[in-house]
């Protein structure tokens, strides 16, 4: 079995190390920022999605500097596996040099050094960012939760492990299906607006980097609105090269649910459908746990089917260090 096989077998531990820690003591705010990129950044995304299902507001920022609204009544959560992703520390400055309460969450790096912070979460080290998906977004949550900008998040960490280890048991047949359909394939993931799409998107990333493939996602409804004409335009193309998969998450809106039921039948014309993917568990934060580990599972079978590595991700470090070489 590969390391990366492995680190997957930890996400209900990491859930339930992030359900163990307390929720750090920050001043009460009533709206979030939550600034992470790429394996980090996904930790934003899943807050988000949580904070819209209790009525909060969290916005992810996936870029330099601050949104220029982002001001006194906003705590910034500036999340970074590395420390040293150059657009998180510069969220993360521009924070502290607004003045807004920023809270770090890192294994370490020049975020953890960086000075102004009104709190700190330190993660245990992993191989990979995109290995420790629990601990990141947990940790994002416990600080959210000692900001009072989300309600308490420890019960849902809980359901959230129990939910994972339950699919982590019983997943081989459905990952060996989609795996075998996607394989030297396109893959395009769909997801309903919420928790489908956040999963989308972690699929997305980790085909990419742990499977060493494009991959793309999509969102219903928008999709319906402009994507689904252009699957009609090649299908000779797309049905050799592309595979599609639908996440279906039992809370997506009805229309939704029909949404996705009758735009598989119209593009199963033009692309192979690879698989429908059904979320479990009840709050937000088991469903798209549920979804997203079939995911990271699909995509380290991916990997031992084309032969390659799933952990190294070397042409991201190749560009990090001639990004660092460049002061422009
Ligand atoms: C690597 C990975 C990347 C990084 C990203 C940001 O496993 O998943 O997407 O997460 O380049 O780096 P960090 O997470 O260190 O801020």
């Amino acid at each position: 079995m590969s390391e990366m096989r492995d680190l997957i077998g930890t996400l209900p531990d990491q859930l339930r190390w992030a359900a163990d820690i307390d929720p750090p003591m920050v001043p009460l705010r009533s709206e979030a920022v939550v600034a992470g990129m790429g394996g980090s950044g996904i930790a934003g995304d899943i807050a988000a999605v949580i904070a819209e299902a209790q009525g909060a507001r969290v916005t992810v920022h996936k870029s330099y500097g601050l949104p220029e609204w982002v001001g006194g009544d906003t705590v910034v959560v500036a999340v970074s596996h590395s420390g040293n992703t150059e657009e998180t520390l510069s969220a993360a400055g521009e924070a502290v040099a607004r003045g807004i309460p920023l809270v770090t969450v890192s294994v370490g790096g020049e975020l953890e050094s960086l000075g102004g912070a009104v709190a700190r979460v330190a993660l245990p080290d992993s191989p990979q960012p995109r290995a420790s998906a629990g601990r990141l977004a947990g940790a994002v949550l416990r600080v959210l939760e000692g900001s009072g900008v989300l309600a308490s998040t420890g019960p849902d960490l809980r359901e959230a492990a129990s939910v994972v280890e339950e699919v982590l048991a019983g997943a081989d047949a459905e990952v060996d299906r989609i795996a075998g359909a996607l394989r030297g394939r396109v893959a395009v993931i769909y997801g309903g607006a919420g928790v489908g799409v956040v999963a989308a998107s972690r699929w997305k990333a980790q085909i990419n980097e742990n499977g060493k493939a494009p991959a793309f996602w999509a969102t219903l409804p928008e999709a319906n609105h402009n994507e689904i004409v252009g699957w009609t335009a090649h299908p000779d193309l797309s049905r050799d090269s592309m595979a599609v998969v639908f996440l279906d998450d039992e809370h997506d809106h009805p229309r939704v649910t029909l949404r996705s039921i009758v735009t598989r039948d119209l593009m199963a014309r033009s692309v192979p459908i690879a698989g429908v993917v059904s979320s479990r568990g009840i709050s937000p934060l088991a469903r798209v746990m549920a979804l997203s580990v079939i995911g990271d599972l699909v995509s380290v079978r991916l990997a031992e089917l084309a032969n390659v590595d799933p952990v190294p991700v070397d042409i991201i470090e190749d560009l990090k260090q001639r990004l660092a070489g460049s002061g422009e």
